[in-house]
């Protein structure tokens, strides 16, 4: 049988040279964090409203959603287009509407649980939700990749605990959830991230041993972190919680069809949660990314004729980053998608997976 590490690197390339570290990658991420910014904060308010965030004042409280009145059909259309006009100009320097904006988006004064986010699409999550102010707790199996993903987003003014957890052990799972009480008195968000790869091959060639591995870290871990916080979300009246699937979920990846079925599996479960925790006041919503660059898919990416047959299947020719995908979990964790439960959003560069 193999280790655990060993079955790990099935889907890692070997060549040191193309592996992503978090460190390698930090620069990417923090780049596109500051345009993220500079682009969604134009207006003085904005600014102001991330700065008192920085200041760690709670925004969340701005004033909320103003109608923005519209024209009535009787209106002549040269005075019409003169009011469409004004209204335009109000949406761009309204003061209520930009902090409006800001306040949706805040997840100031939050608490957010991140599986496996010590790289890769985890690490990402965790750093988009950081820059909206959630106090993030990041987490994987080993406590040097701990130590360098919290050093990384403190580095970024990123409210951060950082623990061990492997999400496969209950004892593991317990000690994050607990970590994250004592040192942060709660926990608002969660976003499960965490899966395993053991095997590469022909479905009627895996094992039980590679069945159990995967559905018990990709799915059952998955159900279980969920239950040890939901009780304590509802006590802070509601939260969030995103499962990280696959678009291999929709469409079976050839020679990855254990991995793809837990997935798949996903979908089913964040349809069967949502429902029964929305009376709690817990969305539970699901991202499904396709091939994005992470050291876990470098076997796909690393390898040029792959890449570009794999091309072929989408509408924005590259692969994608990790913070492509931390954006859209952060937008699901947030007020500005507060009618969003149930829902996988496919991040995959236009593969088209379903309808
Ligand atoms: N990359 C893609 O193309 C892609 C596409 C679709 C879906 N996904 C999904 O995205 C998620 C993240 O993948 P990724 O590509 O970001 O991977 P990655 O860059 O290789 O990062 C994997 C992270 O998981 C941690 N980890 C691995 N096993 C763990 C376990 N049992 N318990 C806790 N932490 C564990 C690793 O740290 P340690 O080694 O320290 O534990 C590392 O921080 C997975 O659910 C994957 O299925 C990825």
């Amino acid at each position: 049988m193999h280790t655990h590490g060993d079955r790990h690197r099935c889907l890692v390339n070997s060549k040191d040279s193309e592996k992503i570290t978090p460190g390698s990658r930090s620069a990417g991420v923090v780049h596109r964090g500051r345009r993220w910014f500079s682009r969604t904060s134009r207006s003085p308010e904005g600014l102001g409203a991330e700065a008192r965030q920085s200041r760690g004042e709670d925004t969340s409280h701005s004033p909320g959603f103003t109608r923005t009145p519209i024209p009535p059909r009787h209106v002549h259309a040269k005075h019409g287009s003169g009011m469409l006009r004004s209204v335009f100009r109000c949406l761009g320097t309204n003061p209520v509407v930009g902090r409006r904006s800001m306040s949706q988006s805040s997840l100031a004064g939050k608490v957010a649980i991140v599986t496996a986010s010590t790289d890769g699409i985890g690490l990402a999550a965790a750093q988009a939700l950081g820059k909206r102010g959630a106090h993030v707790v990041v987490s994987s199996r080993r406590q040097a990749n701990v130590d360098k993903a919290v050093a990384l987003l403190q580095s970024h003014s990123i409210q951060v605990t950082g623990t061990t957890c492997n999400v496969g052990k209950a004892e593991d799972r317990e000690k994050l959830l607990q970590t994250t009480l004592d040192q942060c008195g709660g926990v608002d968000i969660l976003v499960s991230n965490a899966a395993v790869n053991p095997f590469f091959g022909n479905i009627m060639e895996s094992t039980q041993d590679v069945w159990d591995k995967i559905l018990s870290v990709n799915v059952t871990s998955a159900f279980l972190m969920t239950k040890l916080v939901v009780p304590h979300m509802v006590k802070r009246g509601g939260g969030n919680v995103v499962f990280v699937s696959s678009v291999a979920g929709y469409q079976p990846m050839q020679a990855l069809s254990p991995y793809s079925v837990s997935k798949t599996a996903l979908l089913g479960l964040t349809r069967a949660l949502a429902p029964e925790l929305a009376q709690d006041n817990i969305r539970v919503n699901c991202v499904a990314p396709g091939v994005i660059k992470t050291r876990f898919s470098s076997a796909l990416w690393g390898n040029e004729d792959i890449v570009d047959e794999f091309k072929k299947q989408l509408s924005i020719k590259r692969i994608g980053e990790p913070e492509e995908v931390g954006g859209v979990i952060a937008f699901l964790c947030s007020e500005e998608a507060s009618y969003i439960t149930g829902e996988t959003v496919t991040v995959t560069g236009g593969i088209g997976c379903r309808l």
